[in-house]
């Protein structure tokens, strides 16, 4: 167990959210959440600590968005950091910098930083083959191929990952390769690269992490890395053939920008050198904490890569700890961003507007410490009434209000202590170590279910001595008893401020009482006689079977919305460019139909009389199954005239007219506007 007191400082890090779509429940409560709940409790405790963000804005997904959408990836992540950066700010996650991988600083140090190991000849430079598209003139990098899966039969695998069985793939795995760009079939080229030859670090990553961090990395983290150096680690490309992302700072380079997991965790770095002049310490100072905050799909790129990066580099520090987490899930599926399956937190903050601590709540109580978790919203609604209304809400409003009630709002004198009042005070202070202990070990559900258990001390310690009852007789007694719960909830505002930051802040302006360091958690007398209260007011409210279907119908409908997006059959890939004078060589014009009729003992014929603006003439067309001759006489149509007449059940067809054919092959006209005279030229 590594000794906290050990350290000086510490550089808290979570993961830089991909700039490609809104932050959902699944960041929140695998990285987001337990980080801000961790710098908080640093903070509280006058630590040195900084908290870095931003948006990781490079890599083909974010390129592939810009391009589905006709716009520039530089759109994509402009727009979607401004989303992100938003709602990371109402929702109380107090990051010290929330900075971005596209800005100038980040290129600049990610740059150095592959110059230095470049120069230090730590790179291996290699020239393989990857597919080629040569429809577009594009090198294939990841995501822009997708094929059949090798281990899984998935056709939508991509070129370095099969999201069905989770496999991690090279491009050339793949069964029948189609380019994203075109749908072609790619072709193989040699192309030049550098890798970071990891085989070499593994007997240093086996000391430093198997044997290093067998007992304070959690058994998840310290299972995977195991389980990847133990497989036998190869040299990995740091270098892609892109446009879009950091140049690669190397002459004859040109083309190629550093791979996204190269850059972006330097993003960590970039972001501590734009937050403060003083940035080396964070980084370098071998008396600083290093932690990063991660999801379970990031382990190796943390544990594995990040790090033999930052020892090739020489100057820095590594990582103390990164406490990934498992996965979210939502109402029993897996959270998709480009399935919609998610609840997105500024829709959340829009429908529960106030209600962040809420959300925090929910996520730490359900958070996928261990193992996957399941989000449900009857849950959350659950967790709400019954606990931080019934439980935590209840306490500290019954309070006030008898404090009001007896004692105008004034902090009563306490008394002789009798038996209960001594085992609560007793218990009350074992609270803050137990809390502090399960923080500083990454327990946040364990450290927030001992914050829920004292309020219950405090409901009990109520409930046992029933003040409301005794006042008549017992004046004194009830002054005691108030007091001592006064200050379950002053202690209460300190423990809980780093699990629920808003409600603490109204409890202490209920309470009157200034903000307080972890420190001041263990005192027990916060509360001095006569001490005027603020007049209460509702931390947490019910939330009514109303809102709750009304997200459960919103999940509903997307549920439905994917399901007919899955029956919708694809429309074909496309094809191969042309030049325009292929094209221009096609005579095509603006005609209408004069007479149709079928053509005998054939199903799918029609024997079309056409005026083409040039003359009338004769066209077989496969339309049959699609539409009734009668119905057709007088439909405009476009004809290809210039096609080889050709002769069908006897008949000479000259021409051909252009029909669309959706994707369950249904036909349909391509009709010139009204003001297309017959013999109009089509190009
Ligand atoms: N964008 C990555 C993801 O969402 C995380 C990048 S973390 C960093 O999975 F370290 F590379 F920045
Ligand atoms: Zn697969």
């Amino acid at each position: 167990m590594s000794d906290p007191t050990r350290f000086k400082r510490f550089t808290v890090t979570s993961a830089l959210p991909y700039a490609n779509g809104p932050i959902h429940i699944g960041h929140l409560a695998g990285v987001y959440v337990p980080a801000d709940i961790y710098v908080r409790f640093l903070r509280m405790n006058e630590a040195d600590v900084i908290f870095i963000g931003g948006s990781d804005e490079h890599g083909v997904p974010i390129t592939i968005k810009a391009l589905h959408q006709g716009v520039t990836p530089q759109d994509i992540v402009d727009q979607y950091h401004t989303i992100i950066k938003k709602s990371f700010e109402e929702f109380g996650i107090s990051f010290d910098i929330y900075s971005r991988t596209s800005n100038r600083v980040h290129h600049e140090t990610a740059s150095a930083f592959f110059r230095k190991l470049f120069d230090a000849g730590q790179f291996i430079e290699k020239v393989s083959q990857q597919y080629y598209d040569e429809s577009t003139d594009h090198f294939l990098a990841d995501r822009y191929i997708m094929g059949t899966c090798p281990h899984c039969g998935y056709d939508k695998a991509y070129g370095d990952q099969c999201e069905k069985c989770g496999t991690s793939l090279n491009a050339t795995d793949l069964i029948q390769p189609r380019s994203m760009l075109s749908g072609n079939q790619p072709v193989l080229r040699d192309t030049r690269h550098w890798f970071l030859p990891l085989d070499q670090y593994e007997p240093w990553l086996r000391e430093w992490i198997l044997e290093g961090h067998k007992d304070d990395w959690k058994s998840n983290v310290y299972g995977q890395c195991k389980s990847w150096i133990d497989q036998g680690l190869q040299p990995r490309a740091v270098t892609r053939d892109l446009d879009w992302g950091v140049k690669v700072p190397v002459e004859g380079a040109e083309g190629k920008v550093l791979y996204v997991w190269f850059d972006a965790p330097i993003g960590y770095i970039s972001a501590t050198r734009e937050l403060t002049p003083d940035w080396e310490k964070y980084w370098k100072d071998p008396e600083t904490k290093l932690v990063h905050f991660i999801g379970k799909d990031n382990i190796v790129f943390h544990c594995i890569i990040f790090p033999s990066m930052l020892r090739a580099e020489g100057s820095y520090i590594l990582p103390d700890n990164v406490p990934a987490n498992e996965f979210l899930n939502l109402e029993g599926e897996k959270i998709s961003t480009s399935r919609n399956w998610a609840v997105w937190l500024h829709e959340y903050l829009a429908d529960f507007p106030g209600k962040q601590d809420v959300l925090r709540y929910v996520l730490t109580s359900a958070a996928p410490e261990t193992k996957d978790n399941d989000f449900t919203w009857k849950d959350f609604q659950a967790r709400n009434n019954s606990e931080l209304v019934a439980i935590l809400g209840n306490f500290i409003n019954r309070t006030v209000v008898l404090t009001h009630k007896y004692f105008q709002g004034r902090v009563p004198e306490a008394g002789e202590f009798n038996h209960s009042d001594h085992a609560a005070l007793e218990e009350m202070g074992r609270f803050p170590e137990k809390i502090a202990n399960s923080l500083n070990n990454y327990r946040f559900r364990e450290g927030l279910a001992e914050m829920m258990n004292l309020a219950r001390l405090g409901n009990k310690y109520l409930t046992d001595n029933e003040p409301w009852k005794q006042f008549a007789t017992n004046p004194e007694r009830v002054g005691t008893v108030l007091n001592l719960s006064l200050q379950i909830c002053a202690q209460l505002s300190i423990v809980g401020e780093p699990f629920l930051p808003f409600s603490m802040d109204k409890v202490r302006q209920i309470l009157n009482f200034p903000r307080s360091t972890w420190k001041d958690a263990a005192l027990l007398n916060w509360l001095q006689p006569g001490h005027q209260l603020n007049p209460p007011e509702l931390l947490f409210e019910k939330i009514e079977d109303s809102a709750i279907d009304y997200q459960v119908n919103k999940l509903l409908a997307t549920k439905a919305a994917n399901e007919a997006a899955q029956q919708k059959k694809p429309v074909k890939p496309g094809k191969t460019a042309v030049q325009y004078e292929d094209f221009s060589k096609m005579d095509i014009r603006a005609g209408v139909i004069l007479e149709a009729e079928k053509v005998p003992k054939t199903d799918k014929l029609l024997k079309l009389k056409i005026d083409t603006g040039l003359d009338q003439r004769t066209v077989v067309s496969g339309i049959a199954g699609f539409f009734n001759p009668a119905e057709i006489i007088g439909r405009r149509v476009c004809i290809l005239v210039n096609l080889e007449p050709r002769k069908l059940k006897g008949i000479e067809s000259q021409g051909m007219i252009l029909m669309a054919e959706n994707p369950d092959g249904s036909l349909c006209f391509v009709t010139p506007d009204k003001e297309a005279v017959n013999g109009a030229d089509i190009k």
